[in-house]
């Protein structure tokens, strides 16, 4: 039986505000997931045209369930960073709702979860052969502290990874769970939670090469939009959302995107309150000048 996919879109009334889907409009869904904004914008106004990109071959099934009612979309199981080899039109809006979908963390197999035990995999592309047990297993104590560090922003990179070296002499280390007792026997007791939670964001970042795909991405991004197009991006971490601030702020200066949010947009108490997904998120919007 297929799982249903439960994935409630992030911020998107904000969403469909800024890229204002009127008829005739060209739209880019890079992180198409659940089809869940995709959905939203379609819903507004069908007489839009999108492209959906994702590098998950079970979100694209998903998302086509979805939208089976829509014409004009077309599917594209790739990288966001390979935009420009499937887009070959200037567009209206692009949108980045980057991370993984609740599917994804929901679904023991997939590694991602926290809470249920599964296989060290973290692959948003199935395809792909790097997993992270690939990387806990065969990565040395150095490379795994500087992952540990720069995408996790761990202080205790070190003991962790020293931990991890140690045990996997003795047995490979093949499973969530195995992987989270060791990170919560190598640090102080109150430390626990907000370690494992870093120590897996690191390992999730660095097995799906996520910031030099959003790094990529965001630069052919602002070349494929139209003048007074938009791109809206919403980031779940500090590190993704330091790369777009940035992005857009060279934008702003070399005169090529007009910033639309000073400061990040946060999602309102009502959704908070609904969707606890929408925590931490994050959304900036810029035009195209
Ligand atoms: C937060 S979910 C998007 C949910 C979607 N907006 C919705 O409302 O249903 C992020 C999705 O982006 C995909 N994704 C993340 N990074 C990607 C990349 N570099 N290229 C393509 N897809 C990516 C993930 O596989 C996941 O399905």
């Amino acid at each position: 039986m297929a799982i249903p996919y439960q994935h409630r879109p992030v911020m998107a009334g904000e969403v469909v505000e800024y890229l204002n889907p009127a008829p005739g409009k060209v739209f880019v869904d890079a992180t198409l997931g659940g089809g869940g904004h995709a959905e939203k914008l379609k819903s507004k106004n069908s007489k839009i045209r999108i492209y959906g990109f994702d590098q998950d071959a079970e979100a694209i099934a998903a998302a086509k369930a979805r939208l089976a009612e829509y014409q004009n979309i077309a599917y594209i199981h790739d990288n966001f960073a390979n935009i420009k080899e499937h887009v070959k039109e200037k567009v209206n809006g692009i949108l980045f709702d980057l991370g993984v979908s609740s599917f994804q963390i929901d679904e023991a197999s997939r590694g991602f979860s926290l809470q249920k035990d599964g296989p060290l995999d973290m692959r948003m592309d199935r395809g792909q052969k790097l997993t992270a047990a690939d990387i806990v297993n065969n990565y040395t104590a150095d490379e795994l502290t500087r992952i540990f560090t720069e995408y996790g922003e761990e202080r205790f990179a070190k003991r962790i990874s020293n931990a991890i070296c140690e045990m996997r002499n003795a047995k490979m280390i093949e499973t969530t769970f195995q992987l989270k007792e060791i990170i919560e026997k190598a640090i102080p007791t109150w430390k626990k939670r907000e370690s494992v939670t870093r120590i897996f964001q690191a390992l999730r970042i660095a097995v799906n090469h996520e910031l030099d795909s959003l790094q990529r991405a965001i630069g052919d991004a602002i070349e494929l939009l139209k003048p007074g197009g938009r791109l809206v991006v919403i980031s779940y971490h500090s590190l993704e959302d330091r790369i777009v601030k940035q992005r857009f702020r060279d934008g702003a200066k070399n005169g090529r995107l007009k910033l639309l949010t000073k400061k990040p947009r946060l999602a309102a108490e009502a959704e908070l309150a609904e969707n606890p997904r929408a925590r931490g998120a994050k959304l900036r919007a810029a035009e195209k000048i």
